[in-house]
């Protein structure tokens, strides 16, 4: 078969313009580069030496090939020069009747079977379609920045597209080395239209002050591996270009949930826009820059010295039981491991020295250290056995009637000034608290699974929780090495709060056959730099656990967009619930 596209046209040499232009030239074929006027040009072209040069500097390319490029390009300001090409790619700037009118012009400049695409990242392709007279010929090709380093491009169509050219344009991708997603014509397609309400609700959470910047940031990378934070991903993207991308998805979807959080509007009215003007939600220093310097927000409160911990109650013998108590052996705690019975707990004390094994056998542990924690451990079934531990942490069965009445039985047991922590993920700490006749002494210390590995812990207060005890567990978790995240008792805490949204939606876009499961999960990879797509990472979790997540954070907020997805629904239903029983969103036990 022919190579699809052997001139391409780009008009606009900004950001994306010269860097696809690079991009097309490296693929061997011509490239006609257009900007608005001489002078415009003239710094494109500029731009596009300077980035290859800089490629070879950092010996991605070859001063050969880099020759060999630039002599593939030539930039000019007479639209006409497009006439020549066989695909037009546009990146002027995002505004729908500037757009308009390029492909009207373009439509009278090139011949009928010449193929345009729009860069556009929240615009509707259909618009600016019918702006000219070939709409079938007419997609969108979204390229990620910077496009050198991104692979993902989402071949848009609308429903006029033959989807001949959409085949011929994911070719044509798929040339430049880039890995081409299918999308239709929706604000955000797939990527945007699945990050930005996170992001979003990630605004709106730090507005609510019910976590700090920081501490949203860290839940999120430690939490779920993401390669940066929420806020500042927004700062990075820009909050102007955010707000409009958001307000192109609420035009469309009505959804709450894509409607600008307020804080959004603020940060631009103000001209706080993220690191391109120096500020945003942090503060640069200077515009342009990478580099956070303090603000005033920043400055933390004083705040009260913890209690001394040095002895610790785990309850429980299931894995995250196991896996906590191993971290704070490891960390040299005198630590009771309290089970229902004397045979579970000291199944629970095996299980602790097989994973202390492991990490010796991995060379994280030296064999003396697996010793000397194996030996702080001492398994019981009694709970007079916790009389005297300095803090006790709850990680039995997800069930409030359960976890009252151990609450109930520390209250009576426990010394008095001890702190009493639950591991829950997803009921109010407050009705554990309330079980006892100390609720200023309960506290929430939700960590991941598989504790061992994961850094982050989510800290949670209620309204009832001292101070001291709050400074306390922050203390504890710098002593055994995890990071600490301050929030509030309600559903979700940060972490599932803003990812099982995500995933929700995600499950919606494959229900209204908007994209496919491997799409979206590429999309992702590729696009947010995410360590497992929306479908993968549910078939891991547990579709059965998701939707009780998502039940849960329905039912606190009420907020519409929230409700469950019927096909998780259904799924849980059908018991497919993911990797677990072999089947999920994919077939795992024909793989
Ligand atoms: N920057 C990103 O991260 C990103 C990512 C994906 C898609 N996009 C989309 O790509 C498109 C381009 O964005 P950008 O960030 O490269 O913008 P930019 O502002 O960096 O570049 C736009 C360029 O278009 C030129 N231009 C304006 N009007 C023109 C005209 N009539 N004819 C020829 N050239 C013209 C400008 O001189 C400028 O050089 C937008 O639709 C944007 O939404 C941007």
């Amino acid at each position: 078969m022919e190579r699809p596209f052997p001139t391409v046209a780009v008009v606009g040499l900004g950001t994306m313009g010269a860097g696809i232009a690079v991009a097309v030239a490296r693929s061997g074929r011509r490239v006609i580069g257009i900007e608005a006027d001489g002078a415009n040009a003239g710094r494109a072209l500029a731009r596009i030496e300077e980035a290859t040069a800089h490629a070879v500097a950092r010996a991605r390319l070859t001063s050969e090939e880099r020759a060999a490029l630039l002599a593939l390009i030539t930039v000019g300001d007479q639209l006409d020069a497009a006439a020549e090409a066989d695909l037009v790619i546009e990146e002027i700037p995002e505004q729908l009747e500037l757009k308009r009118e390029l492909f009207a012009e373009l439509d009278r400049i090139c011949p009928p079977q010449t193929v345009l695409a729009t860069g556009t990242t929240s615009l509707s392709v259909t618009r600016i379609a019918a702006a000219t007279g070939r709409p079938e010929r007419v997609l969108g090709l979204h390229f990620f920045n910077p496009v050198h380093a991104m692979k993902l491009v989402e071949v848009v169509r609308t429903v006029l597209t033959d989807p001949q050219v959409a085949a011929q344009a994911a070719d044509f991708a798929r040339e430049l080395g880039k890995e081409p997603v299918a999308a239709g014509d929706r604000a955000g397609f797939v990527v945007n239209g699945l990050l930005f309400a996170y992001l979003n609700q990630a605004a709106a959470m730090y507005e609510s002050r019910y976590a700090t910047r920081e501490d949203i940031d860290a839940a999120m990378r430690l939490g779920c591996g993401l390669p940066m934070g929420p806020l500042a991903l927004l700062d990075l993207i820009g909050i102007d270009t955010a707000r409009t991308v958001l307000e192109a998805m609420y035009q469309q979807s009505r959804d709450r949930l894509h409607a600008p959080a307020p804080i959004l509007g603020q940060l631009v009215a103000a001209g706080l826009l993220g690191r391109k003007t120096g500020r945003g939600f942090y503060g640069y220093e200077a515009p342009g820059s990478s580099k956070v310097v303090p603000t005033a927000e920043a400055v933390a409160a004083p705040r009260p010295a913890g209690r001394p911990v040095h002895s610790v109650g785990v309850c429980g013998s299931g894995t995250m039981a196991i896996g906590i108590a191993e971290v704070l052996a490891k960390a040299g705690l005198q630590v009771t491991l309290l089970a229902r019975t004397q045979e579970k707990a000291d199944r629970a004390h095996a299980q602790l020295a097989r994973s202390l094994d492991r990490s010796v056998e991995k060379g994280r542990l030296t064999d003396g250290q697996r010793t000397a924690a194996l030996a702080l451990v001492t398994p019981s079934a009694q709970v007079t056995a916790l009389a005297e531990a300095d803090l006790v942490l709850e990680a039995v069965t997800e069930d409030l009637a359960v976890k009252r009445e151990l609450f109930a039985v520390l209250d009576k047991v426990c010394k008095p000034g001890a702190v009493l922590a639950t591991t829950t993920s997803s009921l109010p700490v407050i009705s554990c608290a309330s079980a006892t006749s100390r609720p200023q002494d309960v506290i929430g210390m939700h960590f991941f699974n598989p504790a061992p590995a994961m850094k982050l812990v989510e800290v949670v207060s209620t309204v009832l929780t001292a101070p001291d005890v709050t400074a306390t567990v922050l203390e504890l978790c710098a002593a055994v090495r995890k990071h600490p995240v301050e929030c509030g008792d309600r559903a979700g805490f940060i972490v599932n709060a803003l990812l099982f949204p995500y995933l929700n939606d995600a499950v919606r876009m494959l229900e209204e056959h908007y994209a496919t499961v491997d799409d979206i999960d590429t999309a992702m990879k590729l696009g947010c730099g995410y360590p497992m797509g929306p479908f993968e990472l549910l078939d891991v979790v547990g579709l059965d656990v998701s939707l009780t997540i998502e039940r849960v954070l329905h039912q606190e907020f009420r907020e519409p967009g929230l409700a469950a997805a019927p096909l998780l629904e259904h799924l849980v239903a059908a018991g497919c619930l993911g990797r677990k029983t072999g089947r999920g969103f994919r077939d795992h036990a024909r793989r």
